[in-house]
């Protein structure tokens, strides 16, 4: 009778193996070489002269590596996969340019368990909740009235508002919100105290879009440039 000898199935198996990893890495390697060109669509605001890799740093290990390792994986012959090509854009991509004290809003902060059930809404603890890369524009966030979600049960003392914040809420007009107030506090200005002195919706809009800023270009901070995130990296 005839039967398969283990060891010339083990020769077989990694025989194909071999082949899945020629053809992988085959494609792998042609759309790294051609990563500049993969159409990502364009930057967004203040991006243009970033490179790819402050935001997409390499995996561990070289491609080859990379893709034996998530073959091994998927035969189940590894625990774990690992990152191709590129890691996970995260937090501290941003933060390494962007990190604000003043922030008014720092995603470290909702990490606190009070904010559990809002963070299932609106993740205020990862900047691409908000501004995700590659559409050109500033904001991504769907709706401009996600203040709901934490400041139900505000209450403003000596409230200076012509029409006060306790009516605005219980009028439930959250869109306002943003109409007075930017989200981080990053902008230096005076914060109306006119309901007829907010900031028209179609100007908030078209400043998520990438438009100009209606608070003005006067900041408490602005991101590090290009040059002076690489002079970070090497003093560290
Ligand atoms: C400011 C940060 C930033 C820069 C700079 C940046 N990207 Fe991205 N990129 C992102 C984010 C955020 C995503 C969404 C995916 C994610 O969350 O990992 C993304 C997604 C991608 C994707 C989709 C595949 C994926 O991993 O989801 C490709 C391809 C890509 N970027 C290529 C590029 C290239 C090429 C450049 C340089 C021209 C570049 N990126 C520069 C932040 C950035
Ligand atoms: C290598 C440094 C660098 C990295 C990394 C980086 N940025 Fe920026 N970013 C800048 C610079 C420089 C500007 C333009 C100056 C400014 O407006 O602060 C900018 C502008 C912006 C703006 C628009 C500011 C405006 O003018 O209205 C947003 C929003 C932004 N970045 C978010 C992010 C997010 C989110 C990430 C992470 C995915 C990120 N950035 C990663 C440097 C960086
Ligand atoms: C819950 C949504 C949300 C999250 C999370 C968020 N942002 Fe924003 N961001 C906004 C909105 C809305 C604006 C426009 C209003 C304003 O200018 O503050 C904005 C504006 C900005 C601007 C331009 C105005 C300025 O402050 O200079 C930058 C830069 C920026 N965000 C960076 C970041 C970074 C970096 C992170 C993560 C550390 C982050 N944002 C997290 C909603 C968010
Ligand atoms: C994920 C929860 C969350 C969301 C969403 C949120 N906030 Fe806040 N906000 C907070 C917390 C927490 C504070 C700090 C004060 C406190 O502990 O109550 C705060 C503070 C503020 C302050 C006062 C800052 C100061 O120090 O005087 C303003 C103004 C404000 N938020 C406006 C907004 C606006 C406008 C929006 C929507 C565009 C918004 N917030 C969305 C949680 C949130
Ligand atoms: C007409 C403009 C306007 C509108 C609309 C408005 N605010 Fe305010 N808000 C102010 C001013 C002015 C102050 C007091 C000065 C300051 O803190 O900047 C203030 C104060 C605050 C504070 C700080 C309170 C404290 O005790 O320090 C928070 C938080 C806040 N507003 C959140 C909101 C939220 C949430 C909304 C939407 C329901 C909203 N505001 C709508 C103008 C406005």
């Amino acid at each position: 009778m005839f039967k398969i000898n283990p060891l010339r199935k083990r020769q077989f198996i990694g025989g194909v193996t071999g082949v899945l990893v020629g053809v992988v890495a085959f494609f792998m390697l042609t759309l790294e070489s051609n990563e500049s060109y993969v159409s990502v669509g364009p930057m967004n605001v203040g991006h243009d002269d970033i490179s790819c890799v402050a935001c997409h740093a390499k995996a561990k290990g070289n491609l080859l590596q990379q893709v034996q390792s998530n073959i091994s994986h998927a035969v189940g012959a590894r625990k774990t996969d690992v990152d191709f090509g590129t890691k996970d854009v995260t937090l501290n991509n941003c933060l390494e340019c962007h990190d604000r004290p003043n922030d008014r809003h720092p995603t470290h902060r909702f990490s606190e368990p009070r904010f559990k059930d809002a963070i299932k809404v609106i993740d205020a603890t990862t900047c691409i909740t908000c501004h995700s890369e590659h559409h050109g524009e500033r904001v991504s966030v769907a709706t401009m009235d996600y203040c709901l979600n934490c400041h139900q049960d505000l209450s403003v003392e000596d409230d200076p508002l012509d029409v006060d914040h306790k009516t605005l809420i219980a009028n439930k007009s959250w869109s306002t919100c943003i109409q007075c107030h930017d989200f981080h506090g990053n902008h230096k200005y005076e914060v109306p105290t006119k309901i007829k002195d907010t900031i028209p919706t179609q100007i908030i809009k078209d400043y998520f879009k990438g438009g100009v800023d209606p608070f003005g270009n006067d900041k408490k901070y602005i991101g590090l440039s290009q040059d002076e995130w690489i002079k970070k990296l090497n003093e560290k």
